[in-house]
């Protein structure tokens, strides 16, 4: 079994850490926010990520927290990076702290670096060389992305579909893969900077995927169409697949926006104008504000119109806000004159000018609109005589097409999904044309 430093306790280091623990090596978790270690080290985990919190309780004598470098990496054979990567206002990713990572190393350092955190292509080099001019020749380098979801990353990381592992040195990747044992998947062993790449390209395919089903939304709405039907009718031919084609407001998260956005600028910064990623990523910035317009069908102007935003983490069995799209909606929202409430069953977000509501009841009560933002299951149950009465106006535009548009019809509620079958009865008597003074 092996010694493993983990830098970064966020979503991924916690959970690679923990389930490295779980498979039975010895791992210390070292983080740069005190009161992170602390809670940590008191038993509590700080983020919520399903069973995350039974693997670490189960793991508690192989796994440790500290703040000190020197502590983390004395006798570490391997020391996985996990710090965050954002990007920067160029687009590309901030590095600093994977930088940060390399320069703290002592001296002495003989383990192998991991690098887990997703970085742009190249930077495997980049590290080499600069661990070279250290004099750390004996300091290893592989690439081992992680392709975990949030709110299923424990299982991801235990039932993977595949580990990639890129590395210069192959006894240092067969290292790596050895740290796997337990671990029933497919290995694909690459050089370096293509193992870099297949992090950014699965991530940039799966958006792709996203953007085209929700443009075939879009189409659909226009030619009364119905998309679920659609994504079920090619996602049942094997060449195609059924996954990632769930039309919705677009996609959001800590990875997807920022690798986007990292591979057009690896690709720009290149010299290489990548047209097909700048316009995935332009249809889903639009998709969003497609909520606005189809309140403003029903709802004429927005401007003291009350909308309950139902769901606001970027998807559901997390409380995970980074570039979740209520952000944007209750910003777009705000601008045009509009109150807005939020309602969510775990993420308590700051949003300025945003009420958060304890119930869902309580977020509708007196709404003009509700709008399903992230599909979390609760929100199955939310339409009922209760929640109609309780509204000013019975309107659901459902973001996620989460509800069976016929039983809410049935209930009274106006309803509209996206790329979904539009009914006669779903425009309200009182509908007006938009407000001029709308302010994008
Ligand atoms: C991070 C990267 O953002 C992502 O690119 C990669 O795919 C996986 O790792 P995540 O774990 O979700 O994703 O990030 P976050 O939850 O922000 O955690 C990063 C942690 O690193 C934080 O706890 C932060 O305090 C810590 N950190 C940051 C350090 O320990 N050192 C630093 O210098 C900076
Ligand atoms: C993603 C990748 O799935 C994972 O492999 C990678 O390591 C990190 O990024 P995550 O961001 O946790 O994981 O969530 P995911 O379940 O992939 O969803 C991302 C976003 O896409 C969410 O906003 C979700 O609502 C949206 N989405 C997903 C859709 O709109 N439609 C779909 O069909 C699937």
């Amino acid at each position: 079994m092996a010694r493993i430093a983990i830098f970064g306790a966020g979503y991924v280091g916690l959970v690679t850490g923990a389930c490295f623990a779980d498979l039975g090596h010895e791992v210390v978790v070292r983080d740069v926010l005190p009161e992170r270690i602390q809670r940590l080290r008191a038993g509590e985990v700080p983020i919520y990520e399903p069973g995350l919190g039974e693997v670490l309780e189960r793991c508690r004598d192989r796994i440790s927290f500290t703040l000190d470098v020197g502590e983390a990496v004395a006798g570490a054979d391997f020391l996985y990076v996990a710090v965050g990567t954002p990007p920067t206002y160029a687009g590309d990713a901030d590095l600093s702290a994977v930088w940060t990572v390399v320069d703290e190393l002592p001296g002495d350092a003989r383990m192998t670096i991991v690098m887990k955190s997703t970085v742009p292509v190249g930077t495997g080099e980049k590290v080499r060389a600069a661990l070279d001019a250290r004099g750390l020749e004996a300091v290893g380098y592989v690439s081992n992305p992680e392709f975990t979801a949030e709110g299923t990353a424990v299982r991801d990381f235990m039932n993977p579909d595949r580990i990639v592992i890129g590395a210069f040195d192959e006894e240092d990747g067969d290292a790596v893969e050895a740290l796997h044992g337990g671990i029933d998947a497919p290995v694909v062993r690459a050089d370096v900077n293509s193992a870099e790449m297949i992090k950014l390209t699965a991530n940039a395919f799966l958006v792709t995927r996203i953007s085209f089903i929700n443009e075939i939304a879009n189409v659909c709405e226009l030619v009364d169409a119905d998309v679920e039907r659609v994504a079920e009718g090619i996602g049942l031919d094997h060449r195609l697949g059924p996954h990632f084609l769930r039309a919705g407001i677009g996609w959001g998260g800590s990875c997807f926006p920022k690798d986007s956005l990292a591979l057009k600028q690896l690709a720009a910064n290149s010299g290489y104008h990548f047209h097909l990623m700048n316009a995935v990523i332009e249809v889903n910035e639009l998709q969003k504000r497609r909520v606005l317009q189809k309140l403003q069908r029903h709802l004429g102007g927005l401007r003291g119109k009350s909308i309950a935003l139902l769901g606001l983490s970027f998807k559901p069995h997390t409380d995970d806000m980074r570039e979740a799209p209520s952000l944007v909606l209750a910003s777009r929202l705000l601008a045009e004159g509009a109150e807005v409430r939020g309602w969510d069953p775990v993420a308590r977000p700051d949003l300025q000018g945003v009420t958060l509501s304890a119930t869902l009841l309580e977020a509708v009560t007196g709404a003009d609109a509700a709008v399903i933002v992230t599909e979390w299951p609760q929100l199955l149950e939310f339409p009922s005589e209760e929640t109609r009465r309780a509204m000013r106006h019975p309107l659901i535009v459902d973001g996620r097409n989460l509800l069976d548009p016929d039983a809410v019809r049935a209930l009274g509620f106006a309803y509209e999904g996206t790329g979904r079958r539009i009914s006669a009865t779903d425009v309200l008597p009182e509908a007006a044309e938009p407000e001029l003074e709308t302010s994008e």
